[in-house]
């Protein structure tokens, strides 16, 4: 209801009758008030006039009911320990394919390898639940999927050059603006359900904690709608999950990427290691030309550009 009434109070853009709402939603003028009572406490200005209502501004609040035809599979939570603890959660109870858990910040936020995420106000922190028919092997492409298609949305929304550091964090200008986990359950092969969190550096200001970190707002120089960003990214991305070759993702990939051909520290818990960059294989594996000449493969780990 509230989307159909936002809906109605967005396209005629000036004051709308309650009469006119109550009988294009068939429900009475009270219903109509209590609705509007709602929105307001959640941070619409609607104002009242005598002869109806008028949407005056919007929050920039992924509320479920602002992405139409995904209200029933997207939970929005103000405050949260971590969307990956909800996701999870919401996966092993059965949800749907593509679920999303939305924070508005995070006490918990998780990064790769055991680090914290800082999640304050301001950025965009989510998990999706995906739930793709394949071998455990291929898994890794949904990544790569992911973070190739959010490079090509903050291009196309913002004409900024992101570009992606293996395996999955966004830089501009060689600063992070976004980093994404993956967490997955399978049994024997059989893939259960792989959970893609990403945060994104919107209109908060991690540069104080992370010095090679930046925001969007700090970037472009103005705030940004978190709303649209994560609105463009889900349409997009849900698109590719249908139709893309997840066998040449990796590929396309590589058109993104500043990690290859370039000196590199790659450091896991249990070791660390340099050498050129020299390819990523079809499951995200990176290969390394070690000082001796010999070729590395690794799977996971931090990676540090040492050329900077
Ligand atoms: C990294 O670069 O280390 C990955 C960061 C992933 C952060 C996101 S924010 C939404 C989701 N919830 C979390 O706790 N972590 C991921």
């Amino acid at each position: 209801m509230k989307a159909q009434i936002l809906e109605l109070l967005k396209a005629e853009n000036g004051i709308v009758s309650g009469e006119t709402l109550s009988a294009a939603l068939g429900i009475s003028r009270v219903s109509i008030w209590k609705h509007i009572q709602k929105l307001r406490e959640v941070g619409y200005t609607i104002q009242s006039f005598p002869t109806g209502y008028q949407l005056k501004r919007s929050p920039d609040t992924p509320f479920p009911w602002e992405f139409p035809g995904r209200e029933s599979t997207l939970f929005y939570f103000h405050e949260v320990s971590s969307t990956m603890d909800i996701a999870k959660d919401l996966a092993r109870k059965g949800c749907p394919d593509f679920t999303i858990v939305v924070a508005g910040r995070q006490k918990k936020g998780r990064g790769r390898l055991n680090r914290v995420w800082r999640s304050a106000p301001g950025g965009l922190y989510f998990t999706l639940v995906l739930r793709p028919q394949m071998p455990i092997i291929f898994s890794s492409r949904v990544s790569f999927l992911a973070s190739m298609t959010l490079a090509r949305v903050l291009r196309e929304m913002f004409e900024i050059e992101a570009k992606i550091k293996w395996p999955n964090d966004i830089l501009v200008n060689e600063l992070k603006i976004s980093g994404m986990l993956a967490e997955m359950e399978a049994e024997a092969d059989q893939l259960h359900f792989i959970n893609i969190g990403i945060g994104i550096n919107v209109n908060n200001d991690p540069s104080l904690s992370e010095p090679k970190a930046s925001s969007l707002k700090k970037l472009l120089g103005m705030k940004i709608s978190r709303k649209d960003l994560l609105l463009q990214f889900l349409d997009e991305f849900e698109a590719q999950m249908t139709n893309a070759d997840l066998g040449n993702v990796v590929s396309e990939w590589k058109r993104y990427t500043i990690t290859l051909n370039r000196q590199v520290r790659i450091v896991t818990h249990q070791e660390a290691s340099e050498g050129i960059a020299v390819d990523v294989d079809n499951n995200g594996a990176l290969v390394l030309k070690m000082a001796d000449g010999s070729l590395k493969k690794i799977r996971y780990g931090d990676c540090f550009h040492q050329d900077e």
